[in-house]
């Protein structure tokens, strides 16, 4: 079955299974693989894509949830949101291992895109379903923060 989307901004084309998660379309028929597999199982975030902005689990979703759909991966964050979580990503030395560190940035670069301003309760409400397992939370909130003071208010 033949399923059309928009994957960073290009029209794509896949043929595959409608049931296949968009993970695996992503990942080994796009051939992006920022885009993390963690638990399968919709439990830990390292496969966070947007879908029309938004925050989804690519693990879960069907392939066919997203026809005629936006997504966007890790490679095609381009907002101002998106650079600011990077750029403090950066700043602040924010992975330790990495693996869920795509995951992370793209809840967050949401979160922000929404709420230029976030709270420490906004961010851990907005984060909760991205796990590390290395325990940067603390740096990760911190680089929250710092993005949204970047950006003009
Ligand atoms: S791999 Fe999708 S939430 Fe864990
Ligand atoms: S940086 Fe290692 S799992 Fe998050």
């Amino acid at each position: 079955m033949s399923i059309k989307l928009t994957l960073n901004a290009q029209s794509r084309e896949l043929d595959v299974d409608p049931d296949m998660p968009l993970l695996w379309a992503i990942r080994d028929h796009l051939q992006l693989t920022g885009t993390k597999f963690g638990c399968g199982m919709s439990l830990c975030g390292a496969c966070t894509v947007h879908l029309d902005g938004q925050p989804i689990r690519s693990c879960v979703t069907p392939v066919s949830a997203v026809a005629g759909k936006s997504i966007t991966t890790i490679e095609g964050l381009s907002s101002a949101a998106a650079k600011a979580i990077q750029d403090a990503w950066v700043k602040l030395d924010v992975p330790q291992c990495g693996y869920c560190q795509s995951g992370q940035i793209m809840s967050a670069s949401a979160l922000l895109a929404g709420n230029p301003k976030p709270t420490d309760a906004d961010i851990d409400a907005a984060m909760a379903g991205n796990i590390c397992r290395c325990n940067t939370y603390v740096r990760i909130r911190a680089a929250i923060h710092e993005a949204a003071a970047s950006l003009p208010a």
